[in-house]
C-alpha cells in the first residue's frame, strides 16, 4: 500500500514538472513566432512600398521573407505537436505489417536529411520480419527515433537501424554517435517536454516531446522502449511483444 501511495506522489510530481515545462515552452514559442512573422510583415511591406528598388535587393527581401515563413512554419508545426499529444489516449487499430519493409519505407525518407549531415545508415535487418500494431502510430515511434538519430548524431557518422525476431516478440533498435547521455539524464528523457540541451535552436529545436510520444505508444503495445549511451554512442532499443 505504501508503495502505491509513494508512487502515485511521484506521478503528481512528474505530471506538475511537465506541466511546468509546458507552460514555459508555450511561453517560449508564442515569443518565437512573433519573431519571424514581425520579419516576414517588415519585409513584405518593403517590397510593396519601395517602387525604386534594385532586383538585387528584392531578391534579398523575398529570401529573407521566405525563410521567415519556412520558421514559422516549423514552430507551428511544433504547437501542433503539443496538441496532438494530448489526443494520443485514443485506442490501437491494429494490424499485420511487414517490419523490414516499413522501416525500409520510413528511412528512405530521411535521405536529404541524412545527407545534409553527411550520415551514413545501415539497415541490419532479416528480411520479411512481420508483427502485429498500430501501422500509423507505430511509424510515428519510428519517426521520432530516427529523427532524434540523425538531429542529435555527430556529423560524418553512421547510423545503425535494426531489427532482431525474439521468442516474444520483436526488438528495434536505433543507434547513433553523439554526445554521452548521463546515467541520470537517461530516465529523464523520456518525460515530456524534456531537453537536453535547453537553448532551443533553430535546427534542433523539438519540444521535448518526441520520446515522450514513443514512450506512450510503446506502452501501449504492452512493449519497452529503453536507452543506453557510453562513450559517444547512444541506442534507443524498442521491444515489441508478439501479440495475436
Ligand atoms: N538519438 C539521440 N542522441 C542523443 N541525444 C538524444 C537522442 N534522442 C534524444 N536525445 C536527447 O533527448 C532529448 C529529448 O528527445 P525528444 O523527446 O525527442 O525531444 P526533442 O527531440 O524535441 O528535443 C533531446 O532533446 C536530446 O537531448
Ligand atoms: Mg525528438
Amino acid at each position: 500500500m505504501n508503495q502505491v501511495k509513494q508512487e502515485a506522489i511521484r506521478n503528481a510530481r512528474l505530471a506538475k514538472e511537465a506541466e511546468q515545462r509546458k507552460n514555459d515552452l508555450i511561453v517560449y514559442l508564442a515569443h518565437d513566432l512573433k519573431t519571424p512573422l514581425t520579419s516576414v510583415i517588415g519585409y513584405l511591406t518593403l517590397l510593396r512600398d519601395e517602387k525604386e528598388i534594385s532586383d538585387k535587393l528584392r531578391e534579398k527581401y523575398l529570401a529573407i521573407s521566405f525563410e521567415k515563413a519556412e520558421r514559422l512554419e516549423d514552430l507551428i508545426n511544433e504547437f501542433f505537436e503539443i496538441t496532438r499529444f494530448n489526443l494520443s489516449q485514443l485506442s490501437l487499430d491494429k494490424s499485420r505489417v511487414n517490419l523490414t519493409r516499413m522501416l525500409e519505407q520510413i528511412t528512405y525518407e530521411f535521405k536529404p536529411l541524412l545527407d545534409s549531415k553527411n550520415l551514413q545508415l545501415f539497415l541490419q535487418m532479416e528480411t520479411d520480419i512481420e508483427f502485429t500494431c498500430d501501422v500509423n502510430k507505430m511509424e510515428r515511434v519510428f519517426d521520432n527515433l530516427i529523427r532524434n538519430a540523425i538531429n542529435y548524431s555527430f556529423e560524418n557518422c553512421s547510423i545503425k537501424i535494426g531489427a532482431v525476431k525474439k521468442d516474444d516478440g520483436v526488438e528495434v533498435y536505433f543507434e547513433n554517435q553523439g554526445n554521452t547521455i548521463s546515467k541520470e539524464k537517461q530516465s529523464r528523457i523520456f518525460e515530456q517536454f524534456y531537453r537536453l540541451d535547453v537553448s532551443r535552436g533553430t535546427k534542433t529545436g523539438g519540444a521535448g516531446l518526441g520520446l515522450a510520444i514513443a514512450k506512450e505508444i510503446v506502452e501501449q503495445h504492452q512493449g519497452s522502449i529503453t536507452v543506453f549511451s557510453e562513450n559517444e554512442i547512444i541506442r534507443f532499443t524498442v521491444f515489441l511483444p508478439e501479440v495475436s
